[in-house]
């Protein structure tokens, strides 16, 4: 499964990148709007260091719109991918896109049928959001369980983005399903490395090192 940051701080990136675990970033409107600076300059940045894919979303809502802000997105680097809203207007956007080779994460998927057509309009992505079909009683890994299976059964090349993670309980179910993506916010992506049981270990290892007989 690759694993993606999902955030827009440079800082954040930097040290996950460290790590060497670090496949791609996924921004969308809400995480660029807490970072200072201009939009494209900023996802440029973000390429040079992930130097994978670096999900930028759109923000008209217009297809023909749309279509426009991703050529001018596309332009920043080769690792650009266009987040578009699953709406009617996002499914001729990406069918336009597609064809032209610019890779859409059709993002604000919440039901199969909806990932089901974004992968028959060309989509290269599809971002499920768990998290926040979750917070309202719905639970997303079923939604996801679903998506998977669809795709399977018609051999659609769309890759799943497992999204809107919330805690490292949804890391490991994304494993287990076998997504290819699973995107994670920073301060969950800092808990997946941590376990009480590792800190005391090692405490108890230096402690015994310091009694060692000569
Ligand atoms: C995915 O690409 C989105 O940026 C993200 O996962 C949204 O998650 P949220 O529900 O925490 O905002």
């Amino acid at each position: 499964m690759d694993l993606y940051l999902d955030t827009a701080n440079v800082d954040e990136i930097r040290e996950i990148v460290q790590w060497g675990v670090l496949d791609g970033v996924t921004t969308n409107p809400s995480l660029m709007a807490k970072e200072k600076g201009d939009y494209k300059k900023l996802l440029k940045e973000i390429c040079d260091i992930v130097k994978g894919p670096v999900s930028g979303e759109v923000l008209s809502l217009n297809a023909d719109e749309m279509v426009r802000e991703a050529r001018d997105l596309s332009q920043i680097s080769e690792y650009i991918v266009i987040k578009i809203p699953c709406t009617v207007d996002g499914l001729k956007a990406t069918k336009v896109l597609a064809r032209e080779g610019i890779k859409v994460n059709m993002t604000l998927v919440f039901s199969p049928n909806q990932a089901l057509l974004a992968a028959k309009s060309g989509a290269a992505y599809v971002s499920p959001f768990v998290g926040r079909l979750d917070d309202i009683g719905n639970p997303g890994i079923e939604i996801v369980n679903d998506i998977l299976t669809i795709y399977r059964n018609y051999n659609f090349k769309t890759k799943i983005i497992f999204a809107s993670v919330r805690h490292p309980e949804h890391v490991r179910q994304a494993a287990l399903l076998g997504v290819d993506i699973c995107t994670i916010p920073y301060k969950v992506f800092i808990q997946l490395i941590k376990h009480s049981l590792t800190d005391v270990g090692i405490a108890r290892f230096l402690e015994d090192w310091k009694k060692k007989i000569d």
